[in-house]
């Protein structure tokens, strides 16, 4: 057996700090912007249960799983793969699982950047009075205007990617721990504000209603798809984000315990958005399948006629930004960790690199919302082929693998040790869902979805 030893690596300086950091992973635009626009788009209601339920059985056990991996070897995800293999015994093949998250997380980054250029770009519309008094026409314009210029695309993208690698330059005790401390409560309150908003429009009900109250006749096979990606996609699993954090973690914190808070945390910030846009959306005449502008279209109207709506549509555009600031650190880090400690580049150049390449890809996602919006491949533009891809397969298939690694591959002996669980009981429970529930789960959807089933 491979005797694991500590390696340069990074460490948090404590628990709270790996909760911070792994709630500020997964606490992002995934939350705020794309689930309620993949709610609105997917029908409400029995979206959001079949997005509950994959939370609940296959991502909690996953984040599990994968924070076990990494906390176990204590190095990147590609060299966790090879140590942890090494360790069981199995097959060289499951190196090419840490290759698939560095490539998934710089895939991702190239459009994430993008939108949470958008949410800082809004900053300064926000700052200029632009909501002001507008109805929902208005803010549609002032959407629709900026998506068709590539030019302030490009000019926020860039200054969004320039902020990251700042911060990843940094490295991880400096860089990450401190952004995410303040912030999380602070994102919080400001939803909690904006639901009091809601609740004054005469449609509060008509939103809840529409996200709570299940119409399983909108469920179609693409839906139940989209909901299993999108608790990956919001919890960061499946690409070994969370395996790099979970690497950084101090031997003997309880990972189960903080996996339900930090899962806790992320399904109530998505939640409480979705409760705070949809009353928005049926009180203006929106749609709720108007797309990724749904956020930008809605939110603005309310900051733009409620008391003090300057200052709070200032603050929440910098908070979602900075939310997508501590996940885009999360996607980036994976590439860098590999970078710096297997092929001896500097921390500099290990992020200029992985930026660049990140940065470059992200054009194309800014041209298919306006010069390239006709160039489609399997009847999706290149901003929706990249995040069908990423989010409905690459994560699920890295997730899917990481159950089976952690469940069957790697010796139970570790894993029990690795978790250190309360009871043996909770660890059958761990067990039962990681080596069956999660992986079968994730495989009837894919064949539901190519039509098998
Ligand atoms: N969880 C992030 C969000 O919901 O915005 C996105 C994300 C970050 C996905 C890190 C994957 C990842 F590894």
């Amino acid at each position: 057996m491979t005797e694991i030893t500590k390696s340069a690596h990074g460490a948090w300086s404590s628990r709270f700090t790996f909760i911070l950091a792994a709630t500020g992973s997964a606490v992002g635009l995934g939350n705020i912007w794309k689930f309620p626009y993949i709610t609105g788009e997917n029908g409400g209601g029995a979206f959001v249960l079949v997005y509950l339920a994959c939370v609940l059985l296959i991502g909690i056990p996953i984040m599990i799983a994968e924070t076990m991996l990494g906390r176990r070897s204590q190095r990147n995800p590609i060299e966790t793969m090879e140590l942890l293999t090494e360790e069981a015994g199995a097959d060289k093949n499951w190196h090419y699982l840490g290759w698939m998250g560095v490539i998934a997380g710089l895939l991702i980054l190239s459009y994430y950047s993008v939108i949470a250029g958008w949410a800082t770009a809004y900053i300064a519309k926000a700052f200029v009075g632009s909501f002001f008094d507008a109805d929902g026409t208005a803010i549609k314009t002032l959407f629709d205007d900026f998506v068709a210029s590539p030019v302030q695309m490009i000019f926020w993208h860039s200054l969004f990617m320039a902020a990251t690698l700042l911060i990843v330059v940094r490295g991880v005790n400096k860089g990450l721990e401190k952004a995410v401390q303040w912030l999380m409560p602070a994102l919080f309150v400001l939803m909690l504000l904006l639901v009091g908003y809601a609740m004054t429009t005469d449609s509060y009900f008509q939103g809840l209603h529409f996200l709570f109250a299940p119409d399983f006749s909108k469920l179609t096979s693409s839906s139940v798809l989209t909901a299993m990606g999108h608790a990956f996609f919001t919890l960061s699993l499946g690409m070994g984000a969370i395996m790099v954090y979970g690497s950084y973690l101090p031997k003997g914190v309880s990972i189960a315990q903080t996996a339900f808070i930090i899962a806790g945390a992320d399904t109530l910030v998505a939640l409480l958005a979705g409760i705070a846009i949809f009353p928005i959306v049926f009180a203006n005449n929106l749609h709720p399948d108007t797309g990724p502008g749904l956020i930008f279209q809605t939110l603005p109207i309310a900051f733009g006629n409620m008391t003090g709506g300057w200052i709070f549509g200032i603050l929440f555009f910098v908070m979602l930004s900075i939310a997508a600031l501590t996940s885009s650190i999360s996607l980036i880090e994976p590439a860098v960790a590999w970078l710096v400690e297997n092929k001896n580049v500097s921390r500099e150049k290990a992020c200029i690199w992985s930026g660049l390449a990140a940065w470059l890809l992200g054009l194309a996602s800014i041209f298919s919302f306006n010069i390239w919006s006709n160039v489609k491949f399997f009847d999706r533009t290149l901003f929706q082929l990249l995040d069908y891809l990423t989010a409905n397969l690459m994560l699920p298939i890295g997730g899917f693998c990481i159950a089976v690694f952690a469940g069957w591959i790697m010796k139970q002996q570790h894993s029990e040790q690795e978790l250190n669980m309360p009871n043996a009981q909770s660890y059958q429970v761990w067990v039962v869902l990681t080596r069956y529930v999660a992986p079968l789960a994730v495989f009837f959807v894919f064949l539901h979805v190519v039509g098998v089933l």
